[in-house]
């Protein structure tokens, strides 16, 4: 079983969303049975699995005394990925839980306060030794600041190669248990969802592919590329 931990200081930098949308993703392509984890007190995952008609992925109830136990107990059970969302925090629990992850993943947004905060997030993943990958999230389609930010995060680490744009179908689905890979029509950002699922899955696996850009819509057309700078060009794996 891979154990997946979403995990970022700065709220709303869309851990929740990606928990949610990385986990059905999974579903869908195979590789579950998938179940996630909430660790957050404000439950938003939770709440969102609760308005979920789907039964997959599986919701498991854990507690962060016991989440070596719970994770085991998981793990007997056949689960095949394990998704964690975890509060808006740097604490001892939070370092807890990424002692137990295979792969953390750390969304943030291409925001001043976003990029200030991550350099602290990275730093107790990588004290803790385990790998790390950055996903700009929430980034506005041809806005000169997502280039700028990747140039930051690859300071930092990993980044994956696809950037989630704003989408209001992120959120939209979301409000009845869905994700956009759930709505009637295939959408780009399905496509993102999809990539970045495939990006992780490879990273867990130990399969990276080829070396990519993040790829963002260029004017006029479906995407371009973000210049890099050198190191991050390096960070790319
Ligand atoms: N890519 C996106 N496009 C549009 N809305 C988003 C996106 N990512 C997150 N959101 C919205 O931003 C808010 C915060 O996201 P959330 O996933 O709850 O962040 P976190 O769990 O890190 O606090 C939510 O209302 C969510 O629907
Ligand atoms: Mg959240």
């Amino acid at each position: 079983m891979k154990v997946i931990v979403i995990a970022a200081r700065k709220g709303g930098s869309g851990k929740t969303t990606l928990a949610g949308h990385l986990s059905v993703q999974a579903e869908r392509v195979g590789a579950g049975p998938v179940a996630l984890i909430d660790i957050d007190p404000q439950g938003s995952l939770a709440a969102w699995w609760n308005s979920r008609a789907a039964p997959t992925p599986v919701f498991a109830q854990a507690t962060v005394s016991g989440l070596a136990d719970d994770i085991q107990r998981l793990r007997d059970s056949g689960i095949a990925v394990l998704v964690i969302d975890t509060p808006p925090a740097l604490t001892q629990t939070i370092a807890e839980v990424v002692g137990l992850a295979d792969l953390v993943v750390i969304p943030t947004r291409p925001s001043p306060h976003d990029l200030r905060s991550i350099g602290a997030t990275a730093e107790l993943v990588e004290h803790l030794g385990k790998p790390l990958v950055f996903v700009l999230n929430g980034a506005t389609p041809r806005a000169r600041i997502n280039g700028e930010a990747l140039s930051v995060l690859s300071q930092h680490g990993v980044l994956a190669p696809v950037v989630v744009h704003q989408r209001i179908d992120f959120a939209a689905s979301m409000i009845d248990g869905r994700t956009v890979m759930e709505l009637p029509d295939p959408s780009r950002s399905c496509a993102e969802i999809e990539k970045l699922w495939a990006y992780l899955d490879a990273r867990l696996e130990g399969t990276v592919p080829r070396r990519t850009l993040p790829a963002l819509p260029r004017r006029g057309g479906e995407e371009g590329v973000y210049a890099l700078t050198g190191a991050a060009r390096r960070n790319l794996a």
